[in-house]
C-alpha cells in the first residue's frame, strides 16, 4: 500500500452559519440550464450573459437517453483553454469535473489531457479509457481558493490534441470542513500539517456497513459507496444495518449535518470476534485499498 493519509472529518469544529451554495454549477457546451439534479442550477455556458470559458473551443450535442441530460452536451478543446470563475469568498471549495463519452464518440474516448487549477495538476494525462464504460466519470477535489479569479485550465496532451468537459462544480464548503492538521494512518505515525494549502483528491468515500448513498441523499451532493470490497477479512466483521435509528444530536462546535448525511450513521460494522467472545479485547476490522496518486506542483 502506498503512503496513506486518512483524514477523519468527523470530529472537527464547525461554525454552523452555512447554507448550500447556488453557484457555480456549469452545464458545459450547452445553452440551457439543467436543474434536474439535486436542485442545483447547472447554468448553460453558452447562455447569453454568462461567460465562463475562454479561448477557442467547440461544443457538441448528443442525445443519449440513458444518461442524465447534463451529459448531453460537452465543451471540446483543441488547444489549451480555461474556465474562469469569480470567487467572492476565500475558502475551501469542492471542485468536481464531470466527463461522459457516448459510445459513438471515438475522438473523445481517445482524448488525453491535463487539468490544472491553482497551480496544481488535478488530472495528469487523463483519459476516460481507464474508467468503466458507459457511465459518467466524476473527479472530485478540495481546493483552497482566494477571492478573485479562479481558473481551471484544460490542456490537450501531445498526440491527442483534444480535451473536453461536460459539467463543472465549484462551490464553497462549510467553514473548517477540511482540517489543517490530520493524523497519519496505516504504518505512518504522527500528523500531517498544512492540509488546507494542498489540493485534496477524493479517492473513495465509504459508507461503513451500508449501501450506496446518492448525491440526492447527501447534504453536499457527495456519493458514498459500500465498504464490502475493502474489508480485508469479511468474516471478522458483521454488518449492522440498524445500528442507529434516530437522528444524530450535534453538540455545538462539533460535526454537523454537512460533515456526513444522517444515513451514514445508521449503519455500522461490528467485530464478530469481539462481540461473541472477546469483549474488552482490541477491536480489529481492517479495510484496505490501493491508492496510487500524486500531485505535481507547477
Ligand atoms: C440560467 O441560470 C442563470 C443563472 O441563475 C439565470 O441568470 C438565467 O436566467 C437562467 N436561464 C434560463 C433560460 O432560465
Ligand atoms: C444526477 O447526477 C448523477 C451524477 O452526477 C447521475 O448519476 C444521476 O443520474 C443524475 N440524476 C439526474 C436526475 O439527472
Ligand atoms: C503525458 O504524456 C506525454 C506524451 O503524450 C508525455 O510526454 C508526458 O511525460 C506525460 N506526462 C505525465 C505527467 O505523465
Ligand atoms: C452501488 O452502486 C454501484 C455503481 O453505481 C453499483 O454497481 C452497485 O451495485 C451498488 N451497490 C448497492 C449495494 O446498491
Ligand atoms: C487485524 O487484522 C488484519 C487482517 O484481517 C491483520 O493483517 C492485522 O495484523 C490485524 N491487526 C491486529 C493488531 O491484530
Ligand atoms: C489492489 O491491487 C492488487 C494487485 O494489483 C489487486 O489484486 C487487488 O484486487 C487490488 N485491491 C483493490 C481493493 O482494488
Amino acid at each position: 500500500m502506498e503512503n496513506l493519509i486518512i483524514i477523519f472529518l468527523f470530529l472537527l469544529p464547525f461554525s454552523s452559519a452555512y447554507t448550500r451554495p447556488n453557484e457555480h454549477f456549469i452545464n458545459c457546451g450547452s445553452d440551457f440550464n439543467f436543474t434536474g439534479n439535486g436542485s442545483r442550477n447547472f447554468v448553460g455556458d453558452r447562455y447569453a450573459g454568462v461567460s465562463f470559458f475562454k479561448g477557442k473551443t467547440g461544443t457538441k450535442r448528443e442525445t443519449t437517453s440513458s444518461v442524465s441530460q447534463l451529459y448531453w452536451t460537452v465543451r471540446i478543446y483543441s488547444q489549451p483553454s480555461f474556465y474562469e470563475f469569480i470567487i467572492k469568498t476565500s475558502g475551501t471549495y469542492f471542485v468536481r469535473l464531470h466527463f461522459f463519452v457516448p459510445s459513438s464518440s471515438d475522438n473523445l474516448y481517445n482524448a488525453k489531457f491535463t487539468v490544472l487549477a491553482s497551480g496544481f495538476e488535478l488530472l495528469s494525462n487523463f483519459s476516460v479509457k481507464n474508467s468503466p464504460a458507459g457511465s459518467p466519470v466524476i473527479k472530485e477535489f478540495l481546493v483552497n481558493i482566494d477571492e478573485g479569479r479562479f481558473k481551471i485550465n484544460f490542456i490537450p496532451s501531445q498526440g491527442s490534441n483534444i480535451a473536453f468537459v461536460n459539467a463543472i462544480e465549484v462551490f464553497l464548503t462549510p467553514e473548517s470542513f477540511v482540517p489543517d492538521t490530520a493524523p497519519l494512518a496505516g504504518r505512518l505515525r504522527g500528523s500531517f500539517d498544512g492540509l488546507r494549502s494542498r489540493v485534496l483528491h477524493t479517492v473513495y468515500r465509504i459508507n461503513v456497513g451500508g449501501d450506496n448513498i446518492t448525491i440526492d441523499e447527501d447534504t453536499l451532493w457527495r456519493n458514498w459507496i459500500p465498504d464490502n470490497q475493502f474489508l480485508s477479512d469479511p468474516s471478522s466483521a458483521m454488518k449492522n444495518s440498524l445500528f442507529f435509528k434516530g437522528e444524530p444530536a450535534y453538540t455545538s462546535g462539533r460535526a454537523n449535518e454537512y460533515t456526513a448525511p444522517n444515513l451514514v450513521y445508521k449503519t455500522a460494522r461490528i467485530s464478530i470476534v469481539q462481540d461473541q467472545f472477546n469483549r474488552g479485547q482490541s477491536f480489529n476490522i481492517t479495510w484496505s485499498s490501493n491508492i496510487t496518486w500524486s500531485f505535481k506542483c507547477e
